[in-house]
């Protein structure tokens, strides 16, 4: 069943993108350029259902004469309803206000034809405690379908029945929605039709003890600060929602719309998309309103979990530590394909610990934080949470063994959201791929650069640990 909805949707589609359950809104310019195509589902940053881009033109597929032999993905959950911080702290706040303004005389919206549908609609979370932090129906068909992507890319690594099927493993953090992305993806990986065990996911703790050994390693650090961010990011939220609170009061509905109402509506756009395949709330904003909308949380995630949070390549290294040795070692036949799913954190974190998406490299500053003003957007900058950790954002290592007349040793690229991104000085093998040797070295020097995980985070749990030891 779900696989015909999948076939269907792509004969349908005559221009296929990563995943077209939802249609795009898309925001032109005028007829003399053509060119501007501004996605807004592509700039809601962790609310993005899944896409890909590609601005440095390096092709996915392995170089000529390459073969990828070994990969090892760290993936962010499928779609949910809200998390619960946006539904408690953002979302709930401007439903109740809604609510309380259906009963007053003075608030009227059918007159603003753009806010006019707020007049019968009704919140797509209709359950909050069913709901929260749980997929949407369309989640799952979005991890199962990420499941059939990685099934053409990697068709020789995965298990037959020859090579022992039943030891096959995806991991995932504990949580239900990162649990049920993985059997979604594992389904998704033989097509939904395989009748016996093909293999299992392994449950990752996400206790507050685990130390490094885990997939949630901001859960097991006292010293990460979930807060971290908030107080730059609503400096911007007051700044740039002014002129929107401006152009909304000059419809004349009676509603006093606050900072938090924009930010709730803008969110909105994402969570009732995921949800209802649209939303009204979406086509209400200017690109210029969503590029604010998306600094707004791109600041917040580099104070919480990019290079603003000085701890952030600590908790990122023991993933890229383990899955590094997992590529480094010689070929083994159990497994060769390393899938893990957890929460929107990790990705993020384990980019820091690679070095890449670091504004300063290119604003050749050293503290950091000047490359966020909270006063104006920096249009110059690298770190671009929509780009990283949308909806089943990824981050993933392959190695490629290659054998050509221009290229011959073992060689590792590492992999955004499917987009070959080369590391700084570490780029000298094919199509921007490191060396093996190199890739090591440069894993090694980043990993002696910063503190290790219990020092950082301040552990005082006797049976912590530094490893993450999962995948052995
Ligand atoms: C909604 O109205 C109720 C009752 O008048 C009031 O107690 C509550 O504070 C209001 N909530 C908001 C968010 O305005
Ligand atoms: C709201 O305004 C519209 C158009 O001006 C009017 O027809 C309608 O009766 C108003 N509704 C209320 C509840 O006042
Ligand atoms: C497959 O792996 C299981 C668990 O390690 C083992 O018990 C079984 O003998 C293996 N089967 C084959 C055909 O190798
Ligand atoms: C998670 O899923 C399990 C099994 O499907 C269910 O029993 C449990 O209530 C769910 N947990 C939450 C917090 O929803
Ligand atoms: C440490 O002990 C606690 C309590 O028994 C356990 O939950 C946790 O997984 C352990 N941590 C590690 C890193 O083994
Ligand atoms: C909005 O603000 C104006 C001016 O402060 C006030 O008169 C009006 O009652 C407010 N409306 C609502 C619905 O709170
Ligand atoms: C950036 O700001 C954070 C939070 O105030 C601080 O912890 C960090 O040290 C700053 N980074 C630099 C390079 O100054
Ligand atoms: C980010 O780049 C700056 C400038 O090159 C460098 O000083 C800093 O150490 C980098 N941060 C990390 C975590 O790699």
């Amino acid at each position: 069943m779900v696989l015909l909805l999948l076939i269907t949707l792509s004969v349908l589609t005559s221009t296929y993108d990563a995943i077209d359950l939802y249609p795009p809104y898309t925001i032109t310019a005028g007829p003399t350029y053509t060119a501007y195509k501004f996605n807004i589902l592509q700039h809601l940053t962790a609310l993005s259902p899944y896409f890909e881009t590609n601005t440095n033109g390096l092709s996915p597929d392995p170089p000529p004469g390459c073969t990828v032999v070994k990969a090892a993905y760290l993936v962010r959950h499928a779609s949910i309803y809200a998390n619960d911080y946006d539904y408690e702290a953002t979302l709930y706040p401007f439903l109740q206000r809604l609510k309380n303004a259906s009963s007053l005389e003075n608030v009227n919206f059918s007159c603003a034809s753009d806010l006019a549908f707020l007049t019968t609609w009704t919140s797509p979370i209709t359950d909050s405690k069913k709901q929260v932090e749980k997929l949407t129906i369309s989640g799952g068909l979005e991890a199962f379908h990420f499941g059939t992507r990685l099934a053409y890319r990697y068709p020789h690594l995965l298990p037959t029945k020859k090579t022992n099927a039943s030891v096959f493993k995806v991991w995932a953090s504990k949580a239900n929605r990162t649990r049920q992305s993985a059997n979604a993806f594992f389904a998704g990986l033989y097509g939904g039709i395989q009748e016996d065990t093909i293999g299992q996911v392994i449950l990752i703790a996400e206790g507050e003890e685990q130390g490094a050994n885990t997939l949630t390693p901001h859960k097991s650090c006292p010293r990460f600060s979930d807060s971290a961010g908030a107080k730059e990011a609503d400096i911007w939220l007051k700044y740039y929602t002014g002129s929107i609170i401006a152009r909304f009061a000059a419809m004349g509905t009676g509603f006093n719309f606050s900072a938090n109402d924009v930010l709730a509506m803008q969110e909105l756009c994402g969570y009732e998309t995921v949800i209802r395949g649209s939303s009204l709330f979406c086509p209400i904003f200017t690109s210029d309103e969503w590029l604010s909308f998306e600094y707004y949380f791109d600041i917040k995630y580099h104070y919480q979990l990019g290079y603003g949070a000085d701890r952030s390549p600590s908790l990122g290294m023991p993933w890229v530590v383990a899955s590094s040795n997992l590529l480094n070692e010689a070929r083994t036949t159990d497994q060769d394909l390393y899938i893990s799913f957890t929460h929107r954190q990790k990705p993020l974190l384990v980019l820091t610990s690679l070095g890449l998406y670091n504004n300063s490299c290119y604003a050749g500053v050293d503290d950091i934080n000047t490359t966020f003003p909270l006063d104006q957007i920096n249009h110059q900058r690298a770190w671009r949470t929509s780009e990283l950790i949308p909806v089943l954002g990824h981050v993933a290592l392959e190695r490629l063994d290659c054998a050509s007349v221009t290229h011959t040793g073992s060689f590792v690229r590492v992999l955004v959201n499917s987009i070959p991104k080369p590391l700084p000085h570490c780029a000298s093998g094919p199509a921007g791929s490191c060396p093996l040797p190199h890739y090591m070295d440069y894993v090694q020097r980043r990993h002696a650069l910063y503190e290790k995980f219990s020092k950082t985070c301040g552990v005082r749990y006797k049976n912590t640990t530094d490893v993450l030891a999962i995948y052995s």
